[in-house]
């Protein structure tokens, strides 16, 4: 595996990689690895002859009440998580060279990010959008793998490759859990052990969703409020929200009928942690 720190470099390659008609797959990341980003690196490798990962931590992505300063980072460790998962290049570029100080450039998808995280993290999207687009210029993959645990990140990049007509498949691959139900996150390393217990409630709640869609139940409002219940019964649980939106445009749904997400996000303590559950009607 070659670690990679310019942009110069990592688009020599690129090009020198494409030329000879091998296949880039790409999957973006901001570390501190679990089974959830090994998931997506697997599947880079079974999609692509060269297999690119970067680890960046955004800034932009981040609001300056959040954790940005606190993000886990752990760079030897992933380091040889990457290796041993058999990725070629391991790109980590330097906060400095993907935004020098005259950078002022800024890419906003509009609608498919107003709802659910958009609403408490306004300018949460567009810094994701603003750096995988410029992680797209300087890897140009043909494939790029992103993780359903962040639906609507997911959702939001499938809307920007689309309207700028970028040639760029974008894969979503489904969420991996713990042994118990949690999505695994980067996040849960600042779980003290009495909130990483609460925190089930965000699985068993979205398990109560699934249930009661399967039975039938087509009424947003039924399924919203035996959740909210489940939650509400948890003290060290705080809702940012819960709601159940089309799958595609991430609208609000009263009626379901066609795909839809239930989606949540909640405090425990410090931490905020989000969860969905894809529930297609076939
Ligand atoms: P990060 O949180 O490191 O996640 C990198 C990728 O791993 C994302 O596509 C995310 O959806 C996926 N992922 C995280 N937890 C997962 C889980 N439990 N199961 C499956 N996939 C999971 O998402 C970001 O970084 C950043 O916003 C980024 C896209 C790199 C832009 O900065």
């Amino acid at each position: 595996m070659e670690v990679i720190q310019t942009i110069k470099e990592m688009k020599e390659l690129a090009s020198q990689n494409r030329g000879t008609g091998k296949i880039i797959a790409f999957v973006p990341t901001m570390g501190c690895f679990h089974e959830g980003h090994l998931s997506l690196m697997r599947e880079g490798r079974r999609r692509g002859d060269l297999l690119v990962v970067s680890l960046f931590v955004n800034p932009t992505q981040f609001s300056p009440n959040e954790d940005f300063k606190n993000y886990p980072r752990d760079f030897e460790r992933d380091r040889k998580m990457a290796e041993e998962v058999g990725v070629d290049i391991f790109f980590t570029p330097e906060t400095e060279e993907m935004y020098p100080p005259d950078h002022q450039t800024i890419v906003r998808v509009e609608k498919v990010t107003q709802n659910l995280c958009g609403r408490s993290r306004p300018t949460h999207f567009q810094g994701v959008t603003t750096v995988v687009l410029m992680l797209f210029e300087i890897v140009m993959p043909h494939v790029a793998i992103f993780g359903e645990k962040d639906y609507q990140q997911l959702v939001t990049i499938q809307q920007m490759v689309k309207n700028l007509h970028k040639s760029v498949e974008v894969v979503g691959m489904p969420t991996i859990r713990e042994s118990d139900g949690l999505a695994m996150s980067s996040r849960n390393t600042y779980l003290q052990p009495e909130e990483r217990e609460a925190a089930l409630s965000l699985y068993r709640s979205l398990q109560k969703a699934r249930e009661l869609l399967q039975k039938g139940e087509r009424k947003a409002d039924q399924i919203l409020q035996e959740v909210k219940g489940i939650l509400q019964s948890e003290p060290l649980v705080r809702i940012d929200y819960i709601q159940i939106c089309d799958a595609h445009t991430l609208r609000d749904v009263n009626q379901i009928e066609g795909d839809v997400v239930v989606a949540l996000a909640a405090h425990l303590g410090k931490t905020r942690l989000i969860d969905n559950l894809v529930f297609r009607i076939i």
